[in-house]
């Protein structure tokens, strides 16, 4: 089999800047509250106008760039996202179109916060057997039109942006090594927008309950994270032969710092070992670990041969973790 590795990465996120002082003014809360209890300071918030796939396409020219590949030799796109431009077309096939990827096979994945490494995971696959060189994997979101800004439960918690990667064969004995990923429906109640699919259609009235924006019960999802978090990283670890002192970089799913704080500690990591950004994004779901990867990437986190392990958990509830060598 060809291994598979990550060739080049890219991010963006919108302009505009909402800081915990500013969700004082819209709802009962406080940035000590926010702060200590999740370590978000401020997000990014996409305009009126701004769409999934624009934030995709600006990610993914980036990570093209950095793997010296053109649009025309990219094989697939797969778009890991919960927020689409629209239901059909996918956004995967508005990013072909705007990078002018004219030989791309592309669809959409759909596994929310652990979308990315889903998506990562899929297109290694593609890799090993040959049938694709380049697959763009982006992970983009704009949650804050799902998000309820008279619910401080929730509102605080999200933010928008793009990351993406470029997946292409590597050298043997690098690349993705191994992988894990699982679901369970038994908990979709615990994180759920009721209206916005076909079950319930958004009317009036499902509008005036509120049905149309993210229910989260942040209790269970927590108790839910902990106890995967740490574990999806573990069983990617045993695939690759490997354990956690094997690790040099843990880049975990951005959605509280107690959670991440946690599966660090069961993976036996300090905290230099982690990249962090919650503080300035929040939680942008499928968006939160290629941002983080890119950041880690070009603030030098990363150098040949270190072991890099990406772990995340989100509304299904899913949760997925792979490990590679840089
Ligand atoms: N400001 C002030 N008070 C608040 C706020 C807020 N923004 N939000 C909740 N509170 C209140 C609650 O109402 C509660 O008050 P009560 O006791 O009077 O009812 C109190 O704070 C304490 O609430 P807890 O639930 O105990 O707070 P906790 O420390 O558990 O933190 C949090 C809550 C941050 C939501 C946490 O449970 C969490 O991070 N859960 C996981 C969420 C998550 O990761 N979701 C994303 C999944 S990924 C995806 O797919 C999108």
């Amino acid at each position: 089999a060809n291994p598979a590795g990550i060739l080049g990465t890219g991010h963006y996120v919108p302009d505009k800047i909402v800081t915990n002082a500013d969700l004082e003014k819209m709802v009962e809360t406080s940035d000590e509250w926010i702060q200590s209890r999740t370590g978000i300071r401020e997000r990014h918030i996409a305009p009126d106008g701004i769409n999934t796939s624009d934030m995709c396409t600006i990610a993914a020219r980036q990570a093209l760039e950095m793997a010296h590949t053109k649009p025309e030799e990219v094989d697939m796109i797969i778009v890991c996202t919960l927020t689409p431009d629209t239901t059909i077309p996918s956004t995967a096939c508005i990013v072909q179109k705007n990078l002018g990827a004219v030989h791309a096979a592309v669809f959409d994945l759909y596994a929310a916060c652990s979308g990315f490494v889903y998506g990562a995971i899929t297109a290694s696959q593609y890799i090993e057997s040959g049938m694709c060189k380049r697959v763009l994997v982006i992970g983009a979101e704009i949650l804050s039109r799902f998000m309820d800004f008279t619910d401080r439960n929730t509102c605080v918690l999200f933010g928008d942006g793009a990351g993406a990667a470029v997946l292409g064969p590597v050298e043997q004995g690098y690349g993705i090594l191994g992988a894990d990923m699982g679901a369970d429906g038994n908990g979709g109640k615990y994180l759920h927008i009721p209206s916005s699919g076909v079950a319930i259609l958004p009317t009036d009235e499902a509008r005036a309950k509120h049905l149309t924006y993210i229910k989260m019960d942040g209790k269970e999802v927590y108790k839910f994270a902990v106890r995967v978090m740490g574990r999806t990283a573990e069983k990617a670890l045993e695939r690759a032969g490997l354990t956690h002192e094997d690790i040099d970089l843990l880049v975990p799913h951005q959605a509280n710092i107690r959670i991440i704080q946690s599966a660090a500690k069961r993976l036996h990591l300090p905290m230099e070992k982690v990249f962090v950004n919650i503080d300035k994004y929040a939680n942008t779901s499928g968006a939160s670990i290629p941002i983080a990867l890119d950041e880690a990437n070009h603030q030098g986190c990363m150098k040949k041969g270190d072991i890099i392990v990406l772990a995340g958990f989100g509304a299904g509830l899913t949760w997925a973790g792979l490990v590679m060598k840089w």
